[in-house]
């Protein structure tokens, strides 16, 4: 197991290369089971998540080829052929590493009208259950069975229907939407997630021939259509990646170009940096961050798409603990999902909290100390409070880091950091 060591107090320069998105990545892997043939996929980060969703569509029958992997090896292309499926199961040994795994519910319920899937069980933070996607399921004709630990769905009825989402659910409207593309009629999903990676799958999904109206909004109509064809496609970049790297800049006072960012996608992300006195410049699909900007203190209030994306409040949250004044931050999506907050305090952060409340008074200079990784964007807090803190940060458990960030510590190196991963 590595730990990640920091020696803080360097502004960062240069430019970065911007992944593809992990979140757009996982659901179109798994929508490739809907299409038997050969599939083309581009602009795939090297993730460990993304290995975890390729073991699992191996256990399925999947068979995968590396076609090309870039330069810095942090994007691949890969082919993956999907004709011969095998087994419609998703094993607890593979759903307890990565939630995700649920993806392949709508998919499997939709090409085998049967499926066997582990509950994802809990998560650091929140109970983030799957209810509303078998609700969403059994309006559609599915029988749902839960036994053992496992959702058990027969689907030989799978129809077409019309379902309200009482919460606006991102992986709930993947679902869905892939199990609506294949079924009997038309289904409408009303208050649909519209996350850019939703419309990023549902274009996927056009492409291999589905019909899919209100792409982006709120209200998704999808006619089932009897077959789909395999299809090539280029995944969408990483706008919380970007925006990591857009905090990794303002948090050293740094000078960075992010390229291949995807700027459409980063409004709220960028219109609260700007307000904390971040200096910044776009154009289409390049954003810089420019050294001289003094940060302010500035609330934020975490919200579904195109609100300011809970996955970015942690890095936000590092941001304002150096910020001039203070800064109350709300978190709406997940009921835990402070838990950097003790990690911080130890790098002498001043943070309060209350319920679903942090109010950050921001410090002239935190200290290096040993913290602890708890979750995937908790420890990108850690790396970017290390980045500005004064003497040496070490972070620990970084598997968290791994699981959605390709070769952070490199990049970060790249732009001048002093930061390496060593054995724990
Ligand atoms: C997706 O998770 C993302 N994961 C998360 O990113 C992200 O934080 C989240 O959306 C919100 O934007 C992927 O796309 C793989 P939700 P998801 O269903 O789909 C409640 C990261 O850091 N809910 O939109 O699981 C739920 O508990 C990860 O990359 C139900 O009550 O999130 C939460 O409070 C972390 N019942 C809210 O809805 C359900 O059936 C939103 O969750 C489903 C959800």
């Amino acid at each position: 197991m590595d730990k990640i060591v920091i020696e803080g107090g360097l502004p960062l320069q240069g430019e970065v290369q911007i992944s593809g998105a992990k979140n757009a990545a996982l659901p179109i892997l798994a929508a490739t089971l809907l299409a038997p043939g050969e599939h083309r996929l581009d602009n795939l980060p090297a993730l460990a998540d993304i290995h975890t969703c390729e073991k699992l569509l191996s256990n399925l029958g999947a068979r995968f080829k590396e076609v090309a992997v870039n330069a810095g090896g942090t994007n691949g292309s890969l082919s993956i052929d999907t004709s011969d499926l095998q087994g419609f199961e998703a094993p607890y040994e593979l759903v307890k590493t990565m939630r995700a795994a649920v993806l392949v519910l709508g998919p499997l319920v939709a090409r085998a009208r049967q499926a066997r899937v582990s509950l994802p069980g809990g998560c650091a933070i929140g109970a983030r259950p799957i209810d509303l996607h078998l609700k969403g399921l059994e309006a559609m004709g599915v029988k749902i069975n839960l036994s053992q630990g496992y959702v058990e769905a027969d689907a030989r009825r799978l129809k077409g229907a019309e379902i309200y989402f009482e919460t606006s659910t991102v992986t709930g409207t993947e679902n869905l939407m892939m199990a609506a593309a294949l079924a009997k009629g038309t289904t409408v999903i009303k208050n649909a997630a519209m996350e850019p990676e939703v419309g990023d799958l549902a274009r996927f999904l056009v492409a291999m021939g589905a019909q899919i109206e209100g792409i982006d909004s709120d209200i998704l109509t999808i006619h089932g259509v009897p077959e789909l064809k395999p299809a090539s496609y280029r995944i969408m970049s990483d706008r919380i990646e970007a925006g990591t790297f857009l905090a990794a800049a303002a948090i050293t006072k740094g000078e960075v170009t992010l390229l291949d960012a995807p700027v459409p996608h980063l409004t709220a992300i960028l219109g609260k940096f700007t307000e904390a006195g971040v200096r910044l410049s776009a154009t289409k699909d390049r954003v810089t961050v420019h050294a001289g900007g003094n940060l302010t203190g500035v609330d934020i209030r975490t919200h579904p798409y195109p609100g300011f994306p809970t996955d970015m409040q942690a890095q936000f949250m590092a941001m304002m603990s150096v910020a001039r004044g203070a800064s109350v931050i709300t978190e709406t999506i997940f009921e835990n999902r402070f838990m950097h907050v003790s990690e911080l305090l130890r790098l002498g952060a001043d943070i309060t909290v209350t319920g679903n409340i942090a109010v950050v008074r921001g410090c002239r200079q935190l200290q290096g100390a040993p913290v602890m990784a708890t979750d995937l964007r908790a420890s990108a807090s850690l790396v970017l409070a290390g980045l500005a803190a004064a003497g040496t940060t070490e972070i620990l458990r970084v598997y968290h880091l791994d699981r959605g960030y390709a070769h952070l510590v490199e990049k970060l190196a790249a732009l001048g950091a002093r930061i390496k991963r060593v054995p724990a």
